[in-house]
């Protein structure tokens, strides 16, 4: 079966074709981080009318480049929630107007569950259950999954998001959007130990996050700079002790979680498991033995339409999916709400 993915929750126009015997068939991206770096983060309603501009370009490429006519899918799956209202209405409306025209079945699929189920495109699938890290921008919660749509919540941030952390914290120090990957590429330069930074709740034995004051004590050592700012130096040592702080509070309460679950499987997934330093961090927590770790292939840690056509491709496989009759959206939509397919 063929099935093509849609992703517009966010800043992502992203399309893809997954066919469940060959794999992936073909995927494209547009970023629209060029369109809102002025703003310093993302406006959603230049978000969604870029999505509407994009959109049917890429689902031609994809088409085209994987030589499967658009008449040939079998389901057409997007991204249902949670994300900007508008943005998710515009890869909805697409999906389910294409889907009904040619009398196949459409399915929103939840954008966590297709980060979530994302390392199962690697070439070393992790086996259920398992423990997952889900890092975004807008949420950072670990979640013990049995098995495809049977996910129970362990840990869930109070305030801001790890990747929200990173976003925040580059805006202060004037760096660019997305924030992650900015201070991720300044912290090479820097020093370790020059600033100490809090690690929020990283000794709490609860497994729930906080990093609003990290946030805060990032401003305060940019206030100290005073008038002339941090140098070049000093903004990448900065930009180090952010990437440390965050990274050893996500490895330490994702494997202490793991550990805890007794499944010995970690996966982590969304934006911020792109981070090289996290990796290395849960590496060497993984090489003690006590379990295994699974990321998703590097392209597909952000926002894209594969992980979308792959969780609807699973959905599909399990007997969900009908011809629409109309659709809607959910900006907010715990993941822990979902049902197993079928
Ligand atoms: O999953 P994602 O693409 O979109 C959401 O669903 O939110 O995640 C985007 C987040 C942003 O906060 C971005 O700064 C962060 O992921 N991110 C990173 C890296 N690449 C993206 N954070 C740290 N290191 C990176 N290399
Ligand atoms: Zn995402």
């Amino acid at each position: 079966m063929r099935v093509l993915g849609i992703e517009t929750s966010c800043d992502e126009t992203g399309v893809a074709l997954y066919d469940t015997e060959a794999g992936l068939l073909g995927q494209a991206l547009h970023s629209q981080v060029a369109m809102h770096e002025r703003y310093g983060g993302v406006v959603p309603e230049l978000a969604s009318r870029d999505h509407i501009r994009r959109l049917p370009r890429l689902v031609r490429q994809v088409c085209d480049e994987a030589g499967v006519p658009l008449a040939s899918v079998d389901a057409i799956a997007y991204t249902a929630g949670p994300g900007l209202a508008g943005a998710l209405l515009v890869g909805a409306a697409f999906g389910c107007a294409a889907a009904f025209a040619l009398g196949r079945p459409a399915i929103g699929v939840h954008h966590l569950e297709g980060h979530l189920l994302s390392p199962l495109l690697a070439d070393d699938p992790p086996a259920f259950p398992f423990v997952a890290l889900l890092c975004s921008g807008g949420h950072t919660q670990l979640m013990h999954v049995e098995a495809v749509g049977c996910y129970r919540l362990l840990g869930d941030t109070l305030d801001d998001a790890a990747g929200e952390a990173f976003d925040k914290s580059a805006k202060l120090m004037g760096l660019g959007y997305p924030g992650g990957p900015a201070i991720s590429r300044l912290a090479e330069s820097g020093r370790p130990g020059v600033f100490r930074l809090p690690r929020p709740m990283l000794r709490s034995d609860d497994p729930d996050f906080s990093f609003s004051g990290l946030k805060t004590a990032v401003l305060n050592q940019v206030r100290r700079a005073g008038p002339d700012g941090l140098d070049d130096q000093a903004r990448a040592d900065l930009a180090r002790e952010i990437e440390e702080a965050i990274t050893e509070v996500l490895a330490t309460k994702a494997a202490d979680a793991v550990e805890a679950s007794g499944t010995g499987r970690l996966v982590i997934a969304g934006g911020v498991s792109a981070n090289r330093r996290l990796r290395e961090r849960l590496a060497v927590r993984a090489a003690a033995g006590s379990f295994e770790i699974h990321f998703p292939p590097l392209a597909l840690c952000t926002d894209n339409g594969a992980m979308i056509a792959f969780a609807g491709a699973l959905r599909l496989a399990a007997g969900e999916g009908a011809i629409p009759a109309g659709f809607e959206v959910r900006p907010r939509w715990p993941l822990a709400s979902l049902d197993a397919p079928g």
